[in-house]
């Protein structure tokens, strides 16, 4: 949710704006700019719409280098407060144009703030809320004016670079979500960020510095990265960066090596970030289950700052998520109850937060976040913490902020995600939930090591599986490339089928704008059952036939009912299920897998369903209208 690069070193601010922005268009795509300090100027330009509308008018310029500098920043936007015009576009600036700020998040108290701007003479001229800094910013300067260290108030912290204090005095007064990035006319030594609830990473290059939403903005340059924690500022200068509170007590964060290059980041050869996230799905499974399933069939999760006696304490488990990772949690709920016996309750994270949940230090709260960064997980997961539960975040993004304010974290290594609509993240969370619960199951001794090491020699086995449906998914894209024109599409399944049907479901919406439910197939006659008509494309997640229950059976008979009404069915069973042949109008084979394994395989024709035809409809599978991949507001 809004991209932003920082910058500060020997290249053209320009160029590393640019190449950062394209690497982060997927926060936000409503509108980009960029600011850049040079030869005693602050120079902006800005466009609305996607990056590209200010590519071309960076190209028009009859200048051979229309923006000359060697310290800048760049944004993409995804809109707020203010429409998405040239007018909101960031950077904004002060009244003297000496300034230039960018902004991801949300100033709460930007309507009272802007009143007092405009009581004292300044001349706003977007809707944004973010325009109120530049002009605090320009206000604090002409308060406390002067040269480095000479001039300053009472701390004495604030007797370091003038902007540097301005910007701590300034986020004082800001509540809210924000990452803040700052770059001055006079000041072309540094370029300064802040934060609080937004994310906000630091490059460390030889030479050069740089501060951004995350590291795919500046991965080329370089892999040395150091988080900014929570009401930080940072400093950034050549040769290295001083990082303090708002107070402007120095603290000192933790610098990690990024273990993944800029080839990671870049489209391989696909036409669509998408089609080639899908495609890496066997290889982010195998990543994420590397080193954590032992040769003697045990759960090894080392990495844990948990101790298994913390774990073996835990007396409900809540899980909290949003969008996809939700769905993950909801699978995991079904593993969860079923191998520890533990009560487990999943919840979207935005709803979690503002009810009551009955917590106590007894409770694992688990945070599903790709990101890292969305806002409601996060708010989720300090409400927990303030609850004295214990928190482990299942998170992609080593440095981001849900990590570091939980208990413990497992990372899925799926390597950098750009297609908006996660897809091998999904597994990944998945394949998390799945060791996390076996893990509980076996330190408080609920399955016996043998039953543990089944699983284990099964779950070793899925990246194989899943690399095989991959291959064998070409019926169902010639399908959605026949259901283009469809109105509608309902989605059906029952245990673990249901999130999966509800993923299904999310993942057409996202992508191809199509009308797409989910439900349970058991719930189907109390409702959703009125909205079969003729020729209504039904998809159907089919439990195993060796599964609990009579599933099975009872999904076959929910298949005969829709196709008696006139439901045309696209059915997703494993190999050998031979009893829901004359009831598919589409059959569509999966391998035979565990049933709390199933949903590795059979999320992966419903991915490929939705943005085949989502592509036939001649859509951005990768950048969906309206979407954006981190939601940094709530
Ligand atoms: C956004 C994205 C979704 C994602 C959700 C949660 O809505 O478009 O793809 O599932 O956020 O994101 P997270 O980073 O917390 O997993």
């Amino acid at each position: 949710m809004c991209g932003i690069i920082g910058y500060v070193g020997d290249q053209s601010a320009l160029d590393v704006a640019l190449q950062g922005l394209r690497r982060l268009e997927y926060r936000g795509y409503d509108s980009s700019g960029i600011a850049v300090v040079g030869a005693g100027a602050l120079r902006t330009a800005r466009r609305a719409g996607k990056l590209a509308n200010l590519e071309k008018l960076l190209a028009e310029s009859p200048e051979t280098d229309p923006m000359p500098g060697t310290t800048g920043m760049g944004h993409t936007r995804w809109a707020t407060h203010g429409g998405p015009t040239d007018v909101n576009a960031h950077p904004h600036t002060d009244c003297t144009g000496a300034l230039a700020v960018i902004h991801n998040g949300i100033i709460e108290n930007f309507a009272l703030l802007r009143a007092e701007l405009e009581a004292g003479g300044h001349e706003l001229t977007s809707e944004t809320d973010t325009e109120v800094v530049a002009h605090l910013l320009e206000a604090e300067l002409a308060r406390v004016p002067g040269p480095v260290g000479v001039a300053g108030p009472a701390s004495s912290a604030d007797a370091s670079h003038p902007l540097t204090g301005a910007l701590r005095r300034v986020c004082r007064r800001l509540e809210g979500a924000f990452t803040l990035v700052v770059v001055h006319r006079d000041y072309p030594e540094v370029v300064v960020g802040a934060r609080r609830n937004s994310p906000l990473v630091v490059g460390l290059g030889e030479g050069e510095s740089f501060l951004a939403s995350d590291v795919s903005a500046f991965i080329a340059h370089t892999r040395e990265a150091m988080e900014i924690g929570q009401d930080q500022v940072v400093e950034a200068r050549r040769d290295g960066v001083a990082v303090t509170d708002f107070e402007g007590q120095p603290v000192d964060n933790r610098r990690y090596h990024v273990d993944w290059d800029a080839s990671a980041a870049e489209k391989g050869g696909y036409p669509y970030f998408m089609l080639k996230e899908i495609n890496e799905q066997p290889t982010a499974l195998a990543d994420t289950l590397r080193g954590r399933l032992s040769a003697d069939g045990a759960i090894v999760l080392d990495e844990e700052r948990l101790s298994a006696q913390d774990f073996r304490d835990v007396d409900k488990v809540f899980i909290v998520a949003c969008g996809t990772a939700y769905h993950a949690g909801l699978i995991a709920k079904y593993a969860v109850e079923h191998w520890t016996r533990l009560p487990c309750e999943v919840e979207m994270a935005s709803e979690f937060r503002y009810r009551d949940p009955v917590l106590d230090r007894s409770t694992l709260v688990i945070a599903i976040s790709q990101s890292g960064e969305t806002l409601d997980t996060l708010m989720a997961v300090k409400h927990a913490r303030e609850q004295k539960a214990r928190v482990l975040a299942i998170c992609n993004t080593n440095g981001s902020t849900i990590p570091r304010e939980s208990d413990a974290v497992l990372y899925t290594r799926c390597g950098p995600e750009v297609g908006v609509a996660s897809t091998k993240t999904f597994l990944g969370q998945v394949a998390a939930c799945l060791l996390v619960g076996l893990f509980l199951a076996q330190v408080r001794g609920v399955l016996y090591g043998d039953e543990v090491a089944a699983y284990v020699e099964r779950l070793q086995r899925m990246p194989e599986l899943v690399r095989r449906t991959l291959g064998r998914l070409e019926p169902i894209r010639e399908l959605a490339r026949e259901l283009a024109d469809a109105k509608a599409v309902l989605f059906l399944g029952r245990h673990v089928g249901y999130p999966v049907a509800l993923e299904g479901a999310l993942k057409l919406k996202e992508l191809a704008y199509m009308h797409a439910e989910g439900f349970p197939a058991g719930e189907l006659k109390h409702g959703p059952i009125a909205l079969i008509e003729p020729g209504l494309p039904v998809l159907v997640v089919v439990p195993s036939p060796r599964g609990r229950a009579n599933l099975h059976g009872k999904i076959v008979s929910n298949i005969q009912e829709v196709r008696a009404r006139g439901a045309r069915t696209i059915v997703i069973a494993e190999d050998g299920d031979l009893a829901v042949e004359p009831y598919a109008d589409h059959l569509i084979r999966v391998p035979e897998t565990t049933s709390l394994f199933a949903p590795l395989v059979t999320t992966l024709p419903l991915q490929v369903f939705a943005c085949e035809l989502a592509l036939a409809r001649g859509l951005d599978v990768d950048q969906p209208r309206n979407l954006a991949k981190s939601v940094t507001v709530e």
